[in-house]
């Protein structure tokens, strides 16, 4: 009994320090514990004390698998960070104390937070969803959640974890996409042609470049814009170069597509056009064939002549994110 006492100082203690301690510095709001066995062992004895107030009605009979939960992390015992039911579900109390059938209109009261769609109660706003868990949550990568896509959507964070399964298939690489695609149908079909990164591959995934809790970027991307985003792993196209090619400094997006395209690699169009949205007329191109009428032999005003010359410009412009030749002004080389 002691122990437990001894226990439940500690956990004040934790969390009143945690709810002082600065969002952005720690990754998350929990904080850290370096307790010994005996007051694991206490804090072990509370947390299934305070579960059995739900569990002596929520147990394996249920349907939906309830008490998994405790084969994940928020089922590790012995940590004072664990949460019982009623931190994520509220404390309840009218609905663990009606008697059966005894609410309004015979049925009993619903938990104070609902989160599962088309259960036994009407769900409940997202905003008191998301609230329960950034209770432990808040601060580190979800530094941005507040107003950011998701959240403004009313997107909560149980439409896209699974906190009483085993197997939470957002934290997985490989399933992690098929949860995206149940809301994202363009980006599942993008990622079917020829030219895509190796996503069903199970090599790249979506939160390898996006941070779906909210960023500082546009579009969610992982960092402050895209090409921070891509030079995590094409580091290479960083430079420094001598002689930069303004627009892949700009955007990488200017030329290329990130999650699919037909034209490879991952190209928004097939050269000339692509090189043409921005490069109309090339003045004093060597030797050019600009002219339809000026082909020799060509057709009579054959348009646009330079599907017929100069078709493939990285042919000579091989060096098109930028050169570190002393000649590689025009990115020949
Ligand atoms: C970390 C937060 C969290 C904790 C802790 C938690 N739940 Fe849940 N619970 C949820 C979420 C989220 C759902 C919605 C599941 C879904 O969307 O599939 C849920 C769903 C449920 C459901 C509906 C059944 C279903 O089909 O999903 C019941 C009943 C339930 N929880 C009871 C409990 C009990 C009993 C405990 C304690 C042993 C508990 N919960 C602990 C978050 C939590
Ligand atoms: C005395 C038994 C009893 C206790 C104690 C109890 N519940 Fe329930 N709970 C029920 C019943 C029965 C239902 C089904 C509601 C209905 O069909 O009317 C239910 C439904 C639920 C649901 C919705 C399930 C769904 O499929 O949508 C959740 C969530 C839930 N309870 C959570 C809790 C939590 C959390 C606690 C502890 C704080 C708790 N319950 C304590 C009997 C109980
Ligand atoms: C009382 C505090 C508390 C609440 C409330 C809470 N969690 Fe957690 N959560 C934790 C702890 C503790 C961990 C384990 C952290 C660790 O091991 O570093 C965790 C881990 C997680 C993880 C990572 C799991 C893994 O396998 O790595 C996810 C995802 C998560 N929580 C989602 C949620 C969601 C969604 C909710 C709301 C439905 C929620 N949490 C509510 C305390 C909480
Ligand atoms: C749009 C889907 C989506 C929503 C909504 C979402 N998450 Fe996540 N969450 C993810 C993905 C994907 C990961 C894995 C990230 C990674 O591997 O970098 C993740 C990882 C986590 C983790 C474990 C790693 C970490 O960042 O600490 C926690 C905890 C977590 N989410 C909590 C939450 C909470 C709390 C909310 C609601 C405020 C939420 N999530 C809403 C997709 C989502
Ligand atoms: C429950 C549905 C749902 C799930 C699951 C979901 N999203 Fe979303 N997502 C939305 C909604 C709704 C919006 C806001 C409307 C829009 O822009 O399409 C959005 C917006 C976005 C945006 C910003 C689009 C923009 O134009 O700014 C990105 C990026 C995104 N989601 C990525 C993801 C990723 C990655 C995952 C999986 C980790 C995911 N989403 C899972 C519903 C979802
Ligand atoms: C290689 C990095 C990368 C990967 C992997 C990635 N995205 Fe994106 N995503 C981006 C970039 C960059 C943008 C912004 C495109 C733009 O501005 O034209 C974007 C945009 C989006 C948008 C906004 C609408 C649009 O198409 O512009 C959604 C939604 C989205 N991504 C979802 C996903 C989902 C779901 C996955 C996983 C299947 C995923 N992304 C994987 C980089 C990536
Ligand atoms: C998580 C790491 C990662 C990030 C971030 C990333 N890529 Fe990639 N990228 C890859 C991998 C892996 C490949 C496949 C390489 C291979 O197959 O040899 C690839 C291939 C490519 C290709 C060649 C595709 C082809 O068909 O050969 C292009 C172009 C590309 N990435 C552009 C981008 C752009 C633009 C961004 C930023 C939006 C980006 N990448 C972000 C990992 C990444
Ligand atoms: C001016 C248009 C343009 C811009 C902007 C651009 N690229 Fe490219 N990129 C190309 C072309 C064209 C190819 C194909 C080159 C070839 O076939 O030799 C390519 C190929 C690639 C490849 C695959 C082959 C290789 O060289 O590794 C990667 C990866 C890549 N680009 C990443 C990026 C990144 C990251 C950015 C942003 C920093 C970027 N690109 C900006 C036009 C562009
Ligand atoms: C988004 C616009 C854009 C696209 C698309 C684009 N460029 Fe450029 N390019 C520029 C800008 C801006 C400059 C710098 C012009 C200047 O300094 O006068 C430049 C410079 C160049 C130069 C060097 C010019 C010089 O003065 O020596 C070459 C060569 C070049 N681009 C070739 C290409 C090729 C080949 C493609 C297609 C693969 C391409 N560009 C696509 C915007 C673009
Ligand atoms: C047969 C090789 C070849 C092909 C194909 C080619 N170029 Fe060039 N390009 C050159 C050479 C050589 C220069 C001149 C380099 C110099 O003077 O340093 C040049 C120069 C340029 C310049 C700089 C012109 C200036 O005013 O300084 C641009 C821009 C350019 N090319 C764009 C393109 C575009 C766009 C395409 C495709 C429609 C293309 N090039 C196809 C070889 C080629």
């Amino acid at each position: 009994m002691n122990n437990i006492r001894k226990a439940l100082g500690v956990l004040a203690l934790l969390f009143g320090a945690a709810s002082t301690a600065p969002a952005l510095a720690a990754p998350n709001n929990l904080p850290e514990l370096g307790a010994g066995p005996a007051a694991k062992a206490a804090i072990a004895q509370d947390k299934l004390r305070k579960d059995a107030v739900c569990t002596r009605c929520h147990d394996e009979t249920e349907q939906a698998p309830i008490l998994s939960l405790y084969q994940t992390k928020h089922g590790v015992r012995g940590d004072a960070r664990t949460p019982s039911c009623q931190s994520c579900h509220g404390e309840s109390d009218a609905h663990v104390k009606a008697p059966s059938g005894g609410g309004t209109g015979g049925k009993r009261p619903p938990p104070d937070v609902q989160f599962k769609k088309g259960g036994a109660y009407p769900v409940s706003h997202d905003k008191a969803r998301g609230q329960t868990c950034l209770t432990c949550h808040d601060g580190g990568n979800r530094t941005h959640w507040d107003g950011a896509q998701h959240d403004r959507s009313g997107v909560a964070c149980n439409d896209c974890h699974q906190v009483h399964k085993p197997k939470d298939r957002m934290l997985a690489k490989a399933t992690q996409p098929e949860v995206c695609y149940t809301c994202h149908k363009k980006q599942r079909a993008e990622t079917h042609r020829v030219s895509t990164h190796p996503i069903d591959a199970g090599k790249v995934t979506c939160s390898d470049c996006h941070n779906p809790h909210g960023s500082t970027g546009e579009k969610l991307v992982k960092k402050n814009n895209v090409n921070e985003t891509c030079f995590s792993c094409h580091a290479e196209k960083r430079g420094p170069f001598l002689w930069q090619h303004t627009s892949a400094n700009d955007d990488c997006m200017n030329c290329h597509t990130p999650h699919g395209s037909t034209v490879s690699p991952l190209l928004k169009a097939r050269g000339p056009w692509l090189c043409q949205q921005c490069h109309g007329e090339v003045a004093q191109h060597p030797g050019a064939i600009y002219s339809g009428a000026s082909i020799p032999g060509g057709p009579q005003g054959a348009q646009p002549p330079s599907q017929i010359a100069f078709r493939g410009c990285v042919n000579c412009h091989n060096a098109i994110h930028g050169s570190n030749h002393p000649a590689g002004r025009s990115f020949l080389r």
